[in-house]
């Protein structure tokens, strides 16, 4: 398994993967890889050819006072986890490969980037998408996975695809948890032992609000109340629940009709977790 750093060298790879006839996988991260990007990178070694990682710390995609020095980089251990789970190449670029000079041009989702997450993250979502478009004009892959956990991430990257004709089939993988039910995340390595117990009220509480809705419950305002109990219970800050519909990522008012998902964002100390369930 060989990792490139620049856009050429990745182009070249790849060229003679593509010259054997040979699919490609493609596996977005921002490395400190955990068995959650695991089972991205396992299955599209199950569905194509050849997988390529990316490990990128993407600059873009992060608020001024948010963690971008501080997020973990350790691309070595990275590069084994990938190798052991089937994959054929790590693109691992500097931020100067990727944005030699400074971008003007972006990609972004007018309707739906400012809900949620981009509420409390302004820019959060034009960084991602940009960057995910680069990522997929240098890779050009078949195939490209992406994590459920990440819900409103993996919606309006979908709907990237679709508004922009990328040439790519997007594959939704579900969110993978710890024992405790708490999502595994890159930014869980950030809590205390206590912190980390106490988050899996997230879970839990999603899990209660499934089984009101299981019983007919479809108040949203009562299932967002079960959610955000369970959380504050715990001693957990909530920064939202939202239901909201699966059709069109827009908040549901009243009660349920059609499917809905609940999404979550709460503190638990200086850390932000996020996690959504389908009901
Ligand atoms: P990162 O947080 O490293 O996540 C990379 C991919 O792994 C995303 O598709 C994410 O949804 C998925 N993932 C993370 N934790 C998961 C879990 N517990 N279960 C299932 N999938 C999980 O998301 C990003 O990086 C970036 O925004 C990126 C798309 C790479 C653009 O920079």
């Amino acid at each position: 398994m060989k990792i490139v750093k620049t856009i050429a060298e990745l182009r070249s790879e790849l060229a003679q993967i593509r010259k054997a006839g040979k699919t490609i996988g493609c596996v977005p991260t921002m490395g400190a890889l955990h068995d959650g990007h695991m089972t991205l990178v396992q299955k599209s070694a199950a569905q194509n050819d050849a997988t390529v990682v990316t490990i990128f710390v993407n600059p873009l995609q992060f608020g001024k006072n948010e963690d971008l020095d501080s997020y973990p980089r350790r691309l070595d251990e990275d590069a084994a986890l990938c190798e052991q789970h089937g994959a054929t190449l790590i693109f691992a670029p500097n931020p100067t490969a990727m944005y030699p000079s400074d971008p003007q041009t972006f990609v972004c989702n007018e309707s739906l980037e400012n809900l949620y997450c981009g509420e409390f993250r302004p820019g959060h979502f034009r960084g991602v998408l940009t960057v995910v478009a680069k990522l997929f004009l240098a890779v050009q892959p078949d195939h490209a996975y992406f994590g459920r956990k990440d819900y409103q991430q993996a919606f309006l990257i979908r709907k990237m695809v679709d508004d922009l004709n990328f040439p790519v089939q997007v594959v939704l993988i579900p969110t993978s948890r710890e024992a405790s039910g708490l999502a595994r995340s890159s930014r869980n390595e950030y809590l205390t032992r206590d912190e980390r117990n106490a988050a899996a009220a997230i879970y839990a509480g999603l899990c209660a609000a499934q089984e009101e809705y299981a019983e007919d419950e479809r108040s949203v305002g009562v299932l967002r109340t079960i959610v955000n109990g369970a959380i504050e219970h715990a001693g957990g800050t909530i920064q939202y629940v939202h239901i909201v519909s699966q059709e069109t990522l827009l908040p549901i008012q009243g009660d349920i009709s059609g499917k809905a998902t609940i999404l979550v964002a709460a503190f638990f100390g200086q850390t932000r977790l996020i996690d959504n369930l389908e009901l």
